[in-house]
This record gives structure tokens, C-alpha cells and sequence, in this order.
């Protein structure tokens, strides 16, 4: 993947289309770790005490993405120091300068799957807006084609998690981001 650059920080940031188990494989990878789990949508909640169908729904898609890059400036301008693993909302890197300020957080994993796979896992779960109404496979698909080389752009490493468990994925995860931050390859 693109640009030999080091980032500022020593995180590991996972980015994919919603269902593709960045929050499950993130809170796996925490356990593993011992480094603490950041969920960029569940700051955003808390931060606004709104949740992201409310958010959503009063303010807009284009609010919701101001407040993303606002919270990854103040996460890319903080002393580097303490690794975290960051889940990120599925849409975070449809900005240029989020895409930017993901690289300079770390390492930075795309988690992909294949649609029916992810039409699975988010099944059942009413608190995506842009999934609601009919058709969620037609919309991730969608979603895939117009953002699947900004995954591609952004990320160090890429992980087909449609075959791995969660614990797999998670180790997967972590031994890429030990060697890409020892200096080899990952
Ligand atoms: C979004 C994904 C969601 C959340 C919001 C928008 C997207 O996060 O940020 O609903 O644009 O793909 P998850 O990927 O964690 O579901």
C-alpha cells in the first residue's frame, strides 16, 4: 500500500464497511494487548450525547463527518505516547484529510469482506442510518464500490475477515502491528 512514511503515532486503526467486525475485533485486540479500545462513534456519542440514528437524523450525514475529522485533528495533535486500537466509523475515510490523519495515527488495518457477509452481520441491528429501508445488500454494494480504493489508500494492511473468528483476526491484527512497527514488513 501506498507512502513509506512513519506515522506520528504507534496506534492500531482499523477501517472497513460496516459488519466487517472493526468494534468486535477491536475490543479482542484491546484484551490481547492490554492498549485501550477507542470506538471513534461511540466518542462521538458521548461527546454530543446523541446517538449516531439522532445524530443522523437532527444534524446530518455532513455534520456527522466535521465531527469525525474534529476528533481525529485532536487525536493526531496529541503527544504521541500510549498506543490505543481505534475502531472507526465504516464512512471515515470518505474525507482527504481524514484519510491523512488516519495514516499518521499508525498502523492502520482494512478489514474487508465480502457483501453477503457483511449483509449478515448487520442484520438485525437498527442503529445504522445508512442501511435503513429496503435493500441493505444494494446499499453496501453501493457503499463497497464508492469507497473501496479510499480502504485501499489508507490502509498499511489489508484482512479478509470473512474466514477468521474473531480471536484469529484479532492475532492476525496484532502480529502485523508488531512487525510494521518493528520496522518489517507487514
Ligand atoms: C457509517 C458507519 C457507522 C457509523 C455511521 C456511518 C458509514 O459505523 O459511523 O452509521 O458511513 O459507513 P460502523 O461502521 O461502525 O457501523
Amino acid at each position: 500500500m501506498p507512502d513509506s512514511a512513519r506515522p506520528r503515532h504507534t496506534h492500531t486503526v482499523l477501517i472497513g464497511l460496516m459488519g466487517c467486525g472493526k468494534s468486535t475485533i477491536g475490543r479482542e485486540l484491546s484484551r490481547r494487548t492490554g492498549h485501550a479500545l477507542l470506538d471513534t462513534d461511540a466518542l462521538i456519542e458521548e461527546q454530543t450525547g446523541l446517538t449516531i440514528p439522532e445524530l443522523f437524523e437532527r444534524h446530518g450525514e455532513a455534520h456527522f463527518r466535521r465531527l469525525e475529522t474534529a476528533l481525529l485533528r485532536y487525536l493526531h495533535e496529541e503527544e504521541p505516547g500510549v498506543p490505543y486500537v481505534i475502531s472507526t466509523g465504516g464512512g471515515i475515510i470518505t474525507r482527504p484529510e481524514n484519510r491523512r490523519l488516519l495514516r499518521g495515527l499508525g498502523f492502520v488495518v482494512w478489514l474487508h469482506a465480502p457483501v453477503a457477509v457483511l449483509v449478515q452481520r448487520t442484520a438485525h441491528t437498527g442503529n445504522r442510518p445508512l442501511l435503513q429501508g429496503t435493500d441493505p445488500e444494494g446499499k453496501l454494494a453501493r457503499l463497497l464500490r464508492e469507497r473501496e480504493a479510499f480502504y485501499r489508500e489508507t490502509a498499511h494492511w489489508a484482512l479478509d475477515v470473512s474466514r477468521p473468528g474473531i480471536r484469529e483476526a484479532a492475532e492476525l491484527v496484532d502480529e502485523a502491528a508488531r512487525a510494521f512497527f518493528s520496522g518489517g514488513a507487514a
